[in-house]
This record gives C-alpha cells, sequence and structure tokens, in this order.
C-alpha cells in the first residue's frame, strides 16, 4: 500500500492564494498515483495535525514567507518527517533576496545592480544610485516577497516615492536597474537541469496578474528562445546556483536576457505547481508528466536536508 502523505497548504503570506492551488494540484496528482492524502490548510502553527495524521511524508507547498523560508522547515526536521523540496539554510537563503545575491555574486553569477534600503528608510536614493551607476528606470521591491508582490518599476523620483510608500512595512527593500530583455526561468530537479522556458508578458512586466490571470495575455515560449549556446549557459547557470545556496529537490532560477548576458533575479526553492506555472510546463516539455514529477518530489523528500 502507498504512503499518507501530508500536504502543507495555503500558509500565511501574501502567496496563500497560489499555494492553496499548488496544493490542490499536487493533491489530485498523487491521487491518481495511489497515495493517501491529507492537506493540511496551514493558518499558523500546524505541528499538532501533524501530530494527529501521523503521515510518513510531507509535501510542503507552501510559498513564501514561513513556507519557504526556512521557518516551516526547522519544524520538520524537528518532528523527524521527511520533508520535500529545500532545507532550512537554502530555504532561508533563497528567500532573502540579499544574501542569496551575495552568494551569486561571489560566486560569479551576474545580478542586476543594486543597493537596499532599511528600515531607518534614510533615502539617500540620488547617491546611492550615483554610486551603484544606476539610472532610471528602477526596479524596487522587498527583499523577502513573491509572486511579483510588492515588485515596481519606477521611471522618475515621482514615481519611486509614491510606490516606495507601499513598501513601508518591509523591514529592508532592493533597489535594482531595471533590465530589459527577454524573461527566462530555468528549472532544475535534484542535480539536473530540467530546461528553460520564456515569458512574453502582454502586460508592463511579469507582475502577479501576469503571471496567474488566466486571459492575462502573458505567452509561455517552451524551449526559450535563445542560441544552443545560451541555452545551455542559461541552464548551467540555473544549476550552479542550485548548487551554491545547497538546494534540494525542484528550484526555479529567474532570469532577464540582455545583451547577449543573463542576469538572475533569484531562486525559487519552491515554485509553483498551478496549471499555469512554470516548472510543470517545462518537464512536461521534457517528457515528465505532473504526477510523475510530483511522485518523484515525494520519493526524493528526505530530512537532514
Ligand atoms: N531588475 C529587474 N529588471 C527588469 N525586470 C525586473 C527586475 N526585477 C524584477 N523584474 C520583473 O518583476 C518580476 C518579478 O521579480 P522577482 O522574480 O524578483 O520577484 P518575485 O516576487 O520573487 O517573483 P516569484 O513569483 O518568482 O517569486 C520579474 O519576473 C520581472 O518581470
Ligand atoms: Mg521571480
Amino acid at each position: 500500500m502507498k504512503k499518507l502523505i501530508a500536504i502543507l497548504a495555503g500558509g500565511i503570506s501574501g502567496e496563500r492564494k497560489i499555494s492553496l492551488i499548488t496544493a490542490k494540484a499536487c493533491a489530485i496528482a498523487l491521487k491518481q498515483k495511489g497515495y493517501k492524502i491529507k492537506v493540511v490548510d496551514v493558518r499558523g502553527y500546524f505541528l499538532e495535525e501533524i501530530k494527529k495524521i501521523k503521515p510518513a511524508i510531507i509535501f510542503n507547498a507552501l510559498h513564501g514567507r514561513y513556507g519557504e523560508d526556512g521557518f516551516t522547515q526547522s519544524i520538520l526536521e524537528y518532528i523527524r518527517i521527511p520533508y520535500t523540496h529545500s532545507g532550512v539554510l537554502s530555504s532561508s537563503l533563497a528567500m532573502d533576496k540579499e544574501l542569496s545575491r551575495l552568494i551569486f555574486k561571489k560566486k560569479g553569477i551576474k545580478v542586476p545592480k543594486y543597493f537596499i534600503l532599511n528600515q531607518e528608510r534614510n533615502l539617500k536614493l540620488k547617491k546611492n544610485m550615483k554610486e551603484k551607476n544606476i539610472s532610471f528606470p528602477i526596479v524596487i521591491k522587498p527583499i523577502n516577497e513573491g509572486s511579483s508582490l510588492g515588485v515596481f518599476i519606477c521611471k522618475n523620483n515621482k514615481e519611486f516615492l509614491k510606490n516606495y510608500k507601499k513598501l513601508y512595512d518591509y523591514k529592508k527593500i532592493i533597489v535594482e536597474e531595471f533590465i530589459p530583455g527577454k524573461e527566462i526561468q530555468a528549472a532544475v530537479m535534484g542535480n539536473m537541469p530540467l530546461g528553460a522556458i520564456e515569458l512574453q508578458p502582454k502586460r508592463k512586466f511579469y507582475d502577479y496578474k501576469a503571471k496567474y490571470k488566466k486571459n492575462s495575455g502573458t505567452k509561455h515560449l517552451m524551449p526559450a528562445r535563445l542560441s544552443k549556446i545560451k541555452y545551455n549557459e542559461v541552464l548551467s547557470l540555473a544549476k550552479k546556483a542550485h548548487q551554491y545556496l545547497g538546494c534540494k529537490g525542484i528550484t526555479r532560477s529567474d532570469f532577464k536576457f540582455y545583451n547577449n548576458k543573463f542576469y538572475l533575479l533569484e531562486l525559487n526553492t519552491q515554485p509553483g505547481m498551478t496549471s499555469l506555472s512554470l516548472v510543470p510546463e517545462i518537464a512536461e516539455y521534457k517528457g515528465i508528466k505532473f504526477p510523475d514529477l510530483v511522485e518523484w518530489m515525494i520519493k526524493d523528500a528526505s530530512c537532514k536536508r
């Protein structure tokens, strides 16, 4: 008989809605594969519920803060139930766009020019931009969000001040140069790069609506329109990024491709698994059907990740 799997769903981050959709899709896939499934709607501390269910494996379908950033992973290490995706440290590092970038840069992966504004709100925007040789348009975003929540492109100082106010509750903001060009995302499965997809949003950029609204008009081009050399290059960069952070399971790295160069925006340790999501689409192209992909994640689950 196949194992009992608990799926952690929802959570308390801004990406709760997306996590519920990810969890539902994965639950259907695992049921198809013959597993027994219990979906746990996480609205805070979930340990008591897990103790009652006594699952053999935990599929972590949470996205964003508290689910994807090491908090949940440390609870799962503590209770010693094998779980999917990356471990505590890798998850924390990847969720923090400031710390993960320090590692990427140190290891020679190109990232956009950027600086951090902390909560003291000692703005000095112009001075910082000059020092870093960054000019408008700029992109501002929280260091630890996902699904493009809180990402703003600002053409001038007035736009910056308007959008910056909306991010007031975040401790740290990242300010970076705007990189035009292609939007390329690459998936890694274990230690194997799976493929790279190109997104062509109809909207100003690949924002929340362009990601999740069915009629947003975003085109998915699989495989990405790159020369063979560049395609292999982005796969190799995604694999390196995955390894440098010590990731496990599946990850997805988001790049911009401009002037023949790849700029790594970030690495996601718990990429979306909805019907519009990119990792399942990349896997499908490689001949891996969605239920097989999710089952691979279950088989890959462990503790001490
Ligand atoms: N420096 C940049 N230059 C151009 N576009 C950018 C830049 N930074 C972010 N963007 C746009 O915003 C989108 C979201 O950015 P990013 O991946 O950093 O945020 P996120 O919220 O962590 O996303 P995810 O949903 O992948 O977790 C990018 O896919 C891109 O379209
Ligand atoms: Mg992204």
